[in-house]
């Protein structure tokens, strides 16, 4: 009976390109959905960009462009990765269309609005204490706020754990916090938030079934199970059960406003998998089909691929909140492992450089060769895996093309040649046997699929193809084709041969669709179901080659280290920004300014007040953070540059009405530090800088 799924991979963060750990998950899903089209089943394959959160917003920031733009930019390289490993999403959206900012809303509603009679809301308000930045004047999240480890005193250590001494605490457990923004000394302030109660014992009784029913891998089932029991606090200690979960953030954020409560945006974790359905819903709609009907059909069944890092999203929050929404719940998650790249390090969101997926397509690699070499690898349990340079090159070359692709080399040209390109069905009886071991094969194949052991199902192929190998070297038909008198025998050789080719390509078609293409061309055969698995193959077109060999100049050139890339000169640790034209210099008002007074600002490390003589009859009042590399007295009666036409901006310590020109490198790590710019004599104060 023909099924309707609907799958997804996770979304990934709009804040950088796709690594080779994306694409990994990718194509462990495509594998997937490929094997259930060729079932006949009907599945829809989304995904999306994960645009919102702080670390994005700031991204965007610091680029000077919109986080609208910045994640735009981000999304319009998507393509080449995606079309470059035959990627074949049904639809690519976006977490910022209007049907997730919709679909957020409804959901959160929904589990806000539960009425009494069936237990009551599941959203709490509460108020918490959090660091604020009052000169960016936002709440910080805990990667942006620094200091000293309680334990082992590094400096420079983030807000949620400690990268010396792997310490886990809270941000107010910081010595000397300080914001990674600004560097203002951040302070504690109380605001609302909004909570998810999932400690509330219909989602603990939910979910206690959910997560044990048998659905999910063991090992995630596992994990999930310690959850129930303890949990870790962010300052380390550990509590009883589930935790509520803290669902909103204040404003500035880049994210869907809640209803309701103007200035509070839903945490980017609360919509990232709304996107799914999102994504879908738009998906549907270009199709002309009605999303609720979709939703609503009973055979339904939903998948979501996932990495191990995000089980607790999608085994706990996500199906609590589909669930208490009045939502169906995925059917199930599959999680899998992490890729290591030849034994070294994982590769993680944000340092996934060991193997660059669009350095592997530039330099001519074939995406299916990838494809096929993670196939081999990847099984159903939830462990990482290792991309290692010379087994790829052995299980490419010698069994994807040494013991499959081969076996058509060998009987085609025979059959061009002497025989037009026919076929007998007159096999030989070793011939037929063979041809129907592999057929009688679909079955364990189809399961191995099915049950995501790719591995297991690569293995399988190849021991048809080893048995389809000592047949050809058995009957030898380059021997046969010596004498016209074994004509017969040769036929049927190759006629064999070629119809084994046909089922292995089949089985393979998952995993190698473009060849599946080719192969279907050359056997003019249809590859993409999987239950013409037994129609013999009548004619074939000529030959022509179906897959190179990997070379180990290739492999060389692949983890050769990125020397353009890499050396690639930035000056002061930053690209130069984009060019402008000279009406936009024009805009920025730069004078010669005299610093009539300057003093330390009490409560500030980083900052000096200074007192600014431009010409104008009256004083500016300027704050600098140049407080690390001058002393007050030193600079009294200098002159510099300032920007004099900057909007006054408030500021914790008061209005600064303008900015004084220094130079320093981007990464405030280098501690190269910051130096404010002096004229040559001559200049005074008031002069423009043209
Ligand atoms: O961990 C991540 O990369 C997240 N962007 C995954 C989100 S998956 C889904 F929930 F959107
Ligand atoms: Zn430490």
């Amino acid at each position: 009976m023909s099924r309707q799924l609907f799958v997804t991979t996770a979304l990934p963060y709009a804040n950088g390109n796709f690594h080779i750990g994306h694409i990994m998950e990718y194509i462990q899903a495509d594998i997937w959905v490929r094997f259930q089209r060729m079932q006949g089943h009907k599945v829809d394959f989304v995904c999306a960009d994960d645009t919102h959160g702080a670390p994005i917003m700031i991204a965007a920031e610091k680029a000077g462009i919109t986080p609208q733009q910045f994640v735009a930019n981000i999304a319009a390289g998507r393509k080449p990765y995606l079309d470059g490993f035959h990627i074949a999403f049904d639809n690519w959206h976006s977490t910022d269309a209007p049907e997730n900012h919709e679909l957020a809303r409804q959901i959160y509603r929904n589990l806000r609005d539960i009425p009494e009679s069936k237990g009551g809301s599941l959203i709490e308000r509460r108020t918490i204490e959090q660091f604020f930045d009052s000169e960016k004047n936002m709440f910080l999240p805990d990667r942006f706020i620094k200091g000293e480890c309680p334990k082992c005193h590094a400096k420079d250590q983030y807000g949620d754990n400690c990268e010396v001494c792997g310490a886990v605490y809270a941000p107010t457990d910081l010595i000397n916090p300080f914001s990674a923004l600004s560097g203002a000394k951040p302070a504690l302030k109380s605001s609302e938030h909004f909570f998810f109660k999932l400690s509330d014992p219909r989602c603990v009784a939910f979910l206690e079934k959910w997560t044990q029913d048998g659905k999910l891998q063991p090992e995630v089932a596992n994990k999930v199970k310690e959850w129930f029991t303890v949990r870790t606090n962010p300052d380390g200690t550990t509590s009883e059960g589930l935790g509520d979960w803290d669902i909103s953030r204040d404003a500035p954020y880049f994210g869907i406003e809640i209803p309701d409560a103007p200035g509070k945006y839903f945490y980017v974790w609360l919509d990232a998998p709304v996107g799914y359905l999102a994504s879908l819903k738009n998906l549907l709609d270009t199709r002309g089909e009605s999303y609720d009907a979709y939703m609503a059909h009973d055979k339904l069944e939903q998948y979501h691929f996932i990495g191990k890092d995000i089980v607790t999203f999608h085994t706990l929050f996500w199906p609590a909140m589909l669930h208490f929404s009045g939502r169906k719940t995925p059917n199930n998650v599959f999680v899998h492992g992490f890729l290591t790249v030849n034994n070294g390090e994982k590769m993680s969101k944000s340092r996934g450089t060991g193997l660059d997926p669009l350095k592997y397509l530039s330099l001519g690699m074939n995406p299916e060769w990838l494809r096929y070499y993670l196939a081999a690898k990847l099984s159903a349990r939830n462990e990482d895996i290792d991309f290692n340079a010379e087994d790829f090159m052995l299980r490419v070359n010698s069994d994807l093309i040494g013991k499959f692709v081969n076996i058509a080399s060998r009987a085609a040209g025979f059959l061009t040649n002497r025989f037009e390109g026919k076929l007998t069905h007159a096999f030989d009886t070793q011939g037929a046997t063979l041809l129907h071991t592999l057929r009688e094969a679909a079955d364990g194949i189809a399961e191995n699929y099915e049950g995501r052991e790719y591995g297991k199902a690569t293995r399988e192929v190849m021991l048809l193809a080893d048995k389809v190998n000592s047949y050809v070297d058995q009957h030898k038909p380059w021997d046969l084709a010596k004498d016209a008198a074994n004509n017969e025998a040769l036929h049927q050789v190759c006629s064999v041969l070629i119809n084994c080719f046909a089922v292995i390509a089949r089985y393979l078609a998952p995993v190698l669709p473009e060849l599946a293409r080719s192969v279907e061309q050359f056997t003019d055969s249809n590859m993409q179901d999987w239950h013409l698995t037994n129609r013999d193959v009548i004619h074939i077109q000529p030959y022509q080659h179906l897959m190179q060999r990997v070379t180990p100049e290739q492999l060389e050139a692949l983890f050769e280290p990125p020397a353009v890339l890499e050396e690639k000169v930035t000056p002061g640790g930053e690209e130069i920004a984009a060019t402008i034209g000279i009406d936009d210099f024009a805009k920025v008002d730069l004078r010669i300014a005299q610093i009539v007074n300057c003093e330390a600002v009490e409560g500030s490390v980083k900052l000096l007040r200074l007192t600014l003589d431009v010409g104008e009859g009256k004083t500016r009042n300027v704050f600098s953070g140049i407080a690390s590399m001058y002393k007050p007295d030193d600079l009294i009666g200098k002159l510099t540059v300032m920007v004099a036409n900057l909007a006054p901006r408030k500021m914790k310590f008061g209005v600064s009405e303008g900015m004084v020109l220094a130079a320093s490198h981007a990464d405030e790590k280098t501690e190269l530090g910051i130096y404010i710019l002096t004229p040559w004599p001559g200049a005074t104060p008031g002069m423009r800088i043209s």
